[in-house]
Formats: structure tokens, sequence, C-alpha cells
């Protein structure tokens, strides 16, 4: 079922169209859909059923305050990568416990942070980082429960720049490595292993890679716990992918049952750490053509959403479908690029397009955004952070409204050394 379809000839967002909320919060903005949030989160809730699991969703993809509430409230725990993401979850009412501190570069300020808030579970990911949270731990006088993420050496099959798992990427440790990690993890006081961390990409399509890493990393639980760890959890990651174009990722259910198979008789506990499966197609962009430059060889249709709101499309050749908001009977097409206001050629959220002819005005729809987009925006530009709207039902609420210029500018300061500006 889409939670955005057209009714009446509108584009909705479940009950409310999107024209309605673009006359009240003006464009561009982001607009999530409360049930396709909660559509998405109980497939893995249906998934683990039977299975001793839990979900921490991975707020990098979409950290807006309430869609992490959202997730929750219906049970979630969270994945996050940074003090500030641990900020925004205490703040939505994530408990501590089930908080997973996962990345490749934690600051001690940032460990002192997570251990004072008492997170549930560290993955470290280097022999230097265990080495500086067992002294953060030991001046704070806890133990740090942690696993070591290692990187299990397989090919994703996803973009290059999302993909993980791969000996060639900085993440985790090299699984031919990973047993001295352990045996360093074993000699510092204040960490307590409690188990194995992987992820190995991004929109994955393919449940392949999952089998080939889970089964290497289960040969090395069996080292482990020969060498002499305690190895009680296996946290698997995230990465499924989701529909974009014409893409056919695999049902949550059977991504369950590879991975229950892959792991039987393993005695872990295991975690899942999904972001983009949760929040992607829950989400989109809403942008107002600003007008249409007929060129030689396209046409260039210029919105008010440009690559600060949206970069994936420059950042990873990211293709999104685009919808007017208002439905169209024609069947007449214009060859176009849709690109934003931004001095940079690289500011185009779709390339060679063959959509229905748009006009000064019209409202468009960039699906499967509510991953990566609204935390990807910057204010470059010095445009404003695009908004963000939660539709639930027939309500709707900003749930991050867009600043004025002055609030962006009132956090910047004048050096002491120039004078006051003459008005
Ligand atoms: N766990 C860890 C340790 C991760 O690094 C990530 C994502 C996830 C979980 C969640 O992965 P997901 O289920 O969302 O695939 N900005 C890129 C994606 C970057 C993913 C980074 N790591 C994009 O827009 O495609």
């Amino acid at each position: 079922m889409s939670f955005f379809a057209y009714k009446n000839g509108e584009m909705h967002a479940e009950g409310v169209a999107l024209a309605t909320i673009a006359a009240q919060v003006g464009t561009p903005f982001y607009c999530y859909s409360a049930a396709a949030l909660r559509a998405a989160w109980k497939e893995f809730a249906d998934g683990i059923k039977g299975m001793n699991a839990s979900v921490c969703y991975a707020m990098k993809a979409n950290s807006n305050l309430a869609v992490i509430r959202l997730f929750g409230e219906l049970g979630a725990g969270a994945d996050i990568v940074s003090a500030g993401e641990m900020r925004r979850a205490l703040a939505a009412g994530i408990p501590a416990k089930r908080i997973i501190y996962s990345g490749v570069g934690k600051k001690a300020s940032e460990l002192m942070a997570a251990l004072q808030a008492g997170v549930g579970q560290i993955n470290v990911e280097s022999s230097a980082e265990l080495e500086t949270l067992n002294a953060v731990a030991t001046q704070l006088g806890v133990t740090a429960d942690i696993t070591i993420r290692v990187n299990p050496d397989v090919d994703a099959g996803t973009h290059a720049k999302i993909t993980t798992g791969r000996k060639e990427n900085k993440f985790g440790i090299d699984i031919d490595l990973a047993r001295e990690a352990f045996a360093l993890a074993s000699r510092l006081p204040n960490l307590r292993v409690v188990g194995v961390a992987m992820h190995i990409g991004s929109q994955l399509t393919s449940l392949a890679p999952y089998r080939s890493a889970i089964a290497r990393v289960r040969a090395l639980i069996g080292q482990l716990r020969a060498d002499g760890h305690t190895i009680d959890r296996f946290d698997i990651g995230g990465g499924l992918g989701i529909v974009y174009a014409d893409e056919q990722p695999p049902s949550i259910a059977d991504f369950m049952a590879v991975v229950a198979k892959e792991t039987a008789g393993l005695g872990c506990e295991l975690t899942f750490e999904p972001g983009r499966r949760l929040v992607g197609e829950a989400g989109v962009l809403v942008s107002e053509v600003i007008l249409v430059k007929p060129g030689v060889s396209k046409t260039f249709v210029i919105v008010d959403a440009a690559m600060n709101d949206l970069i994936r499309p420059t950042l990873y050749e990211a293709w999104h479908d685009i919808l007017p908001v208002r439905e169209r009977q024609d069947t007449a097409t214009i060859h176009c690029d849709i690109v934003g206001p931004i001095c940079e050629s690289g500011d185009y959220l779709a390339q060679n397009r063959d959509l229905a002819p748009l006009a000064a005005g019209d409202l468009i729809m960039i699906r499967s955004a509510g991953a990566y987009g609204a935390v990807m925006a910057s204010a470059y530009n010095s445009r404003p952070l695009v908004p963000e709207v939660m539709v639930d039902g027939t309500r709707f609420a900003v749930t991050r409204p867009r600043l004025t210029i002055d609030e962006m500018i009132s956090a910047e300061r004048f050096p002491p050394w120039m004078e006051p500006i003459k008005s």
C-alpha cells in the first residue's frame, strides 16, 4: 500500500493534500507519513517474532525527533554515531540502555558522554578506540559493554560511496585481525566484551552478501569462543534496500529467514540496525517550480529545492522518482532536467527525465526521500534548512520549522576588532 497517492487528482500523504501543506508551510519541505513509518516498523517487528532479537533504528537516516519518538514508542532502540545523535535519541525518549553507539571515529569526549548516559552497547572499530574507551571507563569507574565491529570483506554490490564491508573500506576491524583485537579487549579491565558486530553496506538489494558475511562472522565467533571470549550478541547492522526506481529489495520476512538460518544454533542475541528501510519510502520532498527554461537539447525545470536539500542525486548519482502533485491526464512529456537554483552544475535532482510539462507554480513530489534526505541537508547559499512535516491520518504538524534568515545569521559573531556596523 502506498501512503502517498492521488485522491481527486491531488497527491495526498495519507489523508492530507500535499498542496494544503505547501500553502501553509511553504516549499520546499519534507513530508513523512506516520502510517508508512509504522508499517515499515511492523515488518521488522513481525520479522523478529520468535527470535531473540532487537531492532535499533539507525537514526542517521532520519533524525527528526518525531520520527525517532514514533519508533521508540513502538519499541525501537537507537543506533547512534555521535554524541549529537545520542542527545536526540534521549530527547525523543529512547532509554539509554536501548542505545547502541557505532562509528569509526568516536572522540574521548563522546565516549565519556555515552558512558555517563549509560548507553547499552558500544561497537568498537579499532584497537586505538579500545584503549581510549578503556581509559575513559576507568576514569569514570564503570565497565563498558562492547562489541567489536569486524569487517568481513564481502562485496555488498552497492554504490562505492555506501559500501562498507570491503577490506579497503575504513570500517570495522579486518576479520583476519579480529582475534588480536578481542584479545586486547579482554586484557583491558574496564571493557566487557559482549559480542561482535558487522555492517556491510547500504541499499542492498540481494541477500547473498548477508549470507556470506554472516557465515564468515559465524566462523569467527567459533574461534573467539575457543579463545575464551564470551560472545552473546551478534549485531548484524543495517543496509536493506528500498525502491527508488525498479529495484526489488528482499522482503523483511525473507531477510529474517536467511539470518535465522545462518545464525541457527549460535546462541546469540541478534541486533538489527536498519535505517533507510524504516524511513526511506515513508518520506517525500515537495518543491515548487520557479521557472521553466527551454534549451536546445533539453528543458531545465528550475525548482525551489536544491542539492543542499537533497544531495543524494549529486553525491551518489541516485535516482528519485518525481511526480507532479496535481495529477496529469495528458500524455505529453518534455525532456528535462529538474534542477535547483544553486550556482553549481551538480545542483540537480533529476537529469534526462521525460515528465509531463511543468510550469511556474506547479508542485512536484520527489519520492523515497525519507532516508538520508533532511539529515544530509545544508544551508549552502544561505538557504534555510528545509523544514520537516509529519502527517498522521488527516492531521499534519511541522516537526522542524524553517528558520528565518535572521534566525540563521543570529548565531554568528563579528570578531571584536571589527567596528560595529553603522546603521
Ligand atoms: N549501521 C551502521 C553502522 C551504519 O553505518 C549504517 C549506515 C546503518 C546501520 C544503516 O544503514 P541503512 O539501513 O540505512 O542502509 N547517505 C547514504 C547512506 C549511508 C549509510 C551509512 N551507514 C545514502 O544516502 O545512500
